[in-house]
């Protein structure tokens, strides 16, 4: 297995990316077909490490998973025998936790190990828990990061979450579709794969209203009939990140299968920097005209439908070229900019203040970086795409937990970019 990559920078990308399936709505998608009281068939699942550990964990628990092709799967859950996922594995990915609200949900009760995942400083699931409990859900027990609930009877209720989380909003969901009776979860998040989950269920039988606003409302059914296929939407992380390459290389690339709608914060953002972007019914065109050179922006993250902080790092890393002074404020997480001092490495000129990173345009140049992240390994390619001479990025697993064949995408668009 590849631990390495070593790129030569300044190529362009031109010509056609096929985006793959949302890591994010699949992982979702997977616990949910756990809660459903049948077969269900998931397309346009991506074929990465984050879901291939996801599907793993679920085969441990009993549930059968047929591939009918390269990415889409038969997931039969009836023959799941308990509820408890604490095996090592379910510690390795953050998407694990989603398993707390669908056995809770299909069970009443479930053990969870303390799920991993990237580290941008504290990630506490204290909302998550707090809408077990108005649920229902009560005996909590935290020992060996080991996490129990048991719910008597699950019913629903009103959840009023006071930071708006993606986690939250999902798992609330995935437990109380099984719940007696209507759950309202208000200030809930409206990122696309939360939609693309409440689609999943509802299409297997659930009833939820109002995913994609603030306000979801969901009436329980004890059963959900299954037997149905869904495909999940396309990945919004996996489109951005290859248009911020596209703009960083001065490149023409034409990411295919997309949701335009999706991309609408970054989209804006890139033509405000000076790029052209044409939309088409699902695609998007990225290219500079020639010998334009980008200008420097300001950047906020906030949840949907604002600036995704999945794509804060390479955006920023695509500021580090920009003409001028650019600043990315990281509203989301507390600690995302552990990345920077690899940037900084390849002669980034950027200063950082808490939460606030200051961003001086320069000249890259390759040097060997740390992949400390999914994102902020992308963050290391985006730069050393647009770096003079070559660029080394180590730890590259923590790329390809989410990007699906990432340096095969890369080099039908003309990078330069090889594994070791
Ligand atoms: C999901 C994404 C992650 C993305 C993030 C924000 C998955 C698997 N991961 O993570 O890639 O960066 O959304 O778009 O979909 N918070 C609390 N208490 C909680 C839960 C969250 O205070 O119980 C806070 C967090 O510390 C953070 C903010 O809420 O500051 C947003 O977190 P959340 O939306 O829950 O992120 P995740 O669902 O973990």
């Amino acid at each position: 297995m590849a631990n390495t990559y070593i790129i030569k920078g300044k190529n362009p990308l031109q010509g056609e990316v096929q985006i793959s399936g949302s890591k994010n709505a699949a992982l979702g998608i997977i616990a949910a077909a756990m809660v459903v009281d049948g077969p269900s068939v998931i397309e346009n699942l991506p074929k990465i490490k984050d879901i291939k550990i996801l599907l793993e964990i679920c085969q441990e628990l009993g549930a059968k998973i047929e591939w009918l092709s390269e990415n889409s799967i038969r997931f039969d859950p009836t023959t799941v025998n308990t509820y408890q996922a604490i095996s090592k594995k379910v510690s390795k990915i953050r998407g694990s936790y989603y398993l707390l609200g669908a056995f809770l949900g299909k069970y009443h009760k479930v053990s969870l190990l303390m799920p991993g995942g990237c580290d941008f400083g504290a990630r506490p699931i204290d909302l998550h828990i707090k809408g077990f409990q108005a649920l229902g859900g009560d005996e909590l027990k935290d020992e060996d990061g080991v996490i129990s609930i048991k719910a008597g009877r699950l019913r629903g209720a009103g959840v009023f979450l006071d930071t708006v989380s993606v986690g939250a909003t999902i798992n609330i969901m995935l437990a109380a579709v099984k719940a007696e009776g209507i759950t309202v979860i208000n200030n809930a998040a409206k990122e696309p794969h939360i939609v693309d989950v409440a689609n999943f269920l509802n299409t297997m039988g659930a009833n939820i209203r109002g995913a994609g606003t603030d306000v979801i409302k969901i009436t329980g059914k004890p059963y959900l009939a299954a037997n149905r296929s869904y495909t999940i939407i396309p990945d919004q992380i996996e489109a951005g990140t290859y248009m911020i390459m596209a703009a960083m290389t001065n490149g023409d690339l034409t990411c295919k299968n997309l949701i335009p709608k999706h991309m609408e914060p970054l989209t804006a953002k890139l033509i405000e920097m000076g790029a052209i972007v044409e939309e088409g019914a699902d695609s998007i065109r990225v290219m500079l005209m020639p010998g334009e050179k980008l200008k420097a922006a300001s950047f906020k993250t906030m949840p949907y439908p604002g600036f995704p902080t999945d794509l804060q790092p390479q955006t920023t890393a695509l500021l580090t070229v920009a003409n001028g002074t650019g600043r990315m404020i990281e509203s989301v997480w507390e600690n995302r900019f552990q990345y920077i001092k690899e940037l900084q490495a390849m002669g980034a000129n950027i200063v950082t203040s808490g939460r606030l990173a200051v961003v001086q345009g320069a000249e890259l140049q390759g040097t060997t970086v740390f992949a400390r992240d999914l994102r902020a390994g992308a963050a290391m390619v985006t730069a050393g795409l647009g770096a003079e001479g070559e660029t080394i990025v180590t730890n590259v697993y923590a790329i390809e937990r989410g990007y699906e064949d990432f340096v095969e995408k890369l080099l039908a668009v003309g990078a330069d970019i090889r594994e070791e």
